[in-house]
């Protein structure tokens, strides 16, 4: 019998180890490297890794199985872990008429993030927390006024931010979660169930009409779509600037933000816009959010490159998507190492990787991308953008989720 005290270091170091490792994407994009390069390693360890082999999983939802994700979800029972079948086309179809279009969230995003930027560039501070002091809000201004607009409005600081990334953090490192961290989810769970219900009767209101869902229904896909969206879209904005500060040397980024800063109103301008959507992907490229998905292996079956894998049904396979995102059988025009906007692909859905693929892609991937050029068009408008902290203490994290990082600016 195991010494507790021995499975508790172990279970601490796999979370620790988990949680550093999602944010090392260039060793992410070594290991899948290898295994693209000799597949037997992918086949020994249960991982896919080229753009091919990660594709076709994504494609067999009733093999590969997104019920990997169930038992993360503290907070109840939503669409992202239930198994292909009438049920989750019968719940994505109800989101999906739910969700507001693109610029519905583009026209929250960018007036929250408008008031922000001029905010800080009008007022005293030079110095602000990226997560506290704006993605946090601009998440919620264009999600929460999206999607319910009846939910009541929360200001930085408040506690259902802190349970919603509890709560998201649970579905990347779930399956390694240390006892406390454990509990910490499941008491986040608890208070953003309670804060939905008591507001159903406005909730009810806004998702109601024909064909409208139970009470019970709404607040379970209320509960879903807030855990899953807002953290990871406070996640990306982060992820985003940690990438655009460790290349903004490079002529292309220069001349983005050159040419956002020299723009009498860049907001109303719709080309500038399409160029700055096409950096956020590419960014993200470099720094995915969700770099390892996995899926449960439902019955034994054959997979990978020339049929070689051969699986067995109750596994679990890992899909390095973000070694995908670097297979140069993907991207004929440049090499994936380069930073290249708008890069072209083989198939260009590939273009939006970092949200999946097929039948399970993300049901807000255009809705997202415009709520991170938003976010991103307001961050460079400030001038002389920078780490405010030494390169030791930049990033605050809590598990997986980065929680702080605060930067600086010119402030005349
Ligand atoms: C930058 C932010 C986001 C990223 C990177 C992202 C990424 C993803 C990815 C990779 C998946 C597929 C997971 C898998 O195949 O295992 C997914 C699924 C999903 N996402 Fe997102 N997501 C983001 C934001 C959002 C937002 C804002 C919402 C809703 C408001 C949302 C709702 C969903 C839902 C409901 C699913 C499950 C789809 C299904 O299983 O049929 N996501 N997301």
């Amino acid at each position: 019998m195991r010494d507790p005290l021995f499975c508790r270091a172990l279970t601490w170091l796999k979370y620790r180890g988990v949680s550093t490792m999602i944010h090392q994407p260039r060793l992410l994009r070594l290991i899948s490297r290898t295994v693209q390069r000799q597949p037997w390693i992918g086949r020994l360890i249960k991982v896919v890794a080229s753009r091919s082999d990660v594709v076709k999983v994504f494609e067999r939802p009733l093999t590969f199985s997104s019920t990997a994700h169930r038992p993360n979800l503290v907070a109840g029972e939503f669409v992202i872990g239930m198994e292909s079948g009438p049920r989750h086309a019968a719940e994505r179809g109800l989101l999906h008429s739910r969700l507001p279009p693109g610029p519905t969230f583009e026209k929250f995003a960018t007036s929250e993030s408008r008031r922000r930027i001029d905010a800080l560039r009008a007022g005293p501070a030079s110095q602000f927390d990226l997560i506290e002091d704006f993605m946090v809000p601009v998440a919620w201004q264009a999600i929460g006024g999206s999607f319910g607009a009846r939910l009541p409005s929360l200001t930085p600081g408040d506690p259902m931010f802190m349970h919603l990334r509890h709560i998201g953090a649970h579905l990347v490192v779930g399956s390694v979660t240390t006892e406390a961290a454990q509990r910490r989810a499941r008491e986040s769970a608890a208070a953003l169930n309670a804060w939905v219900r008591s507001n159903i009767g406005q909730l009810h209101q806004a998702w109601g009409g024909t064909g409208a869902p139970s009470r019970e229904d709404i607040a379970r896909n209320v509960v879903g779509l807030l855990w899953v969206g807002h953290p990871a879209t406070v996640q990306s904005g982060a992820l985003i600037m940690q990438e655009f500060l460790s290349r903004r040397s490079e002529p292309k980024l220069r001349d983005l933000v050159n040419q956002v800063q020299a723009h009498p109103d860049p907001w109303q301008d719709l080309s500038l816009r399409l160029v700055l959507k096409d950096h956020v992907l590419e960014l993200l490229r470099f720094r995915p959010p969700f770099p390892t998905p996995h899926r449960d292996v439902r019955r034994n079956a054959i997979y990978g490159e020339g049929g070689k894998g051969c699986i067995a049904a109750g596994s679990v396979l890992t899909m390095l998507s973000i070694g995908a995102m670097f297979d140069p059988a993907a991207m004929p025009d440049a090499p994936p190492a380069d930073y290249e906007p708008g890069r072209l692909f083989v198939d260009q859905e590939d273009r939006s990787l970092i949200f999946g693929y097929g039948a399970r892609r993300c049901i807000a991937r255009d809705q997202v991308v415009e709520i991170l050029t938003s976010a991103f068009l307001g961050l460079l408008r400030l001038p002389g953008l920078a780490w405010a902290d030494p390169w030791w203490r930049r990033i605050g994290y809590d598990g997986p989720s980065i929680c702080s990082m605060r930067l600086k600016f010119r402030n005349s």
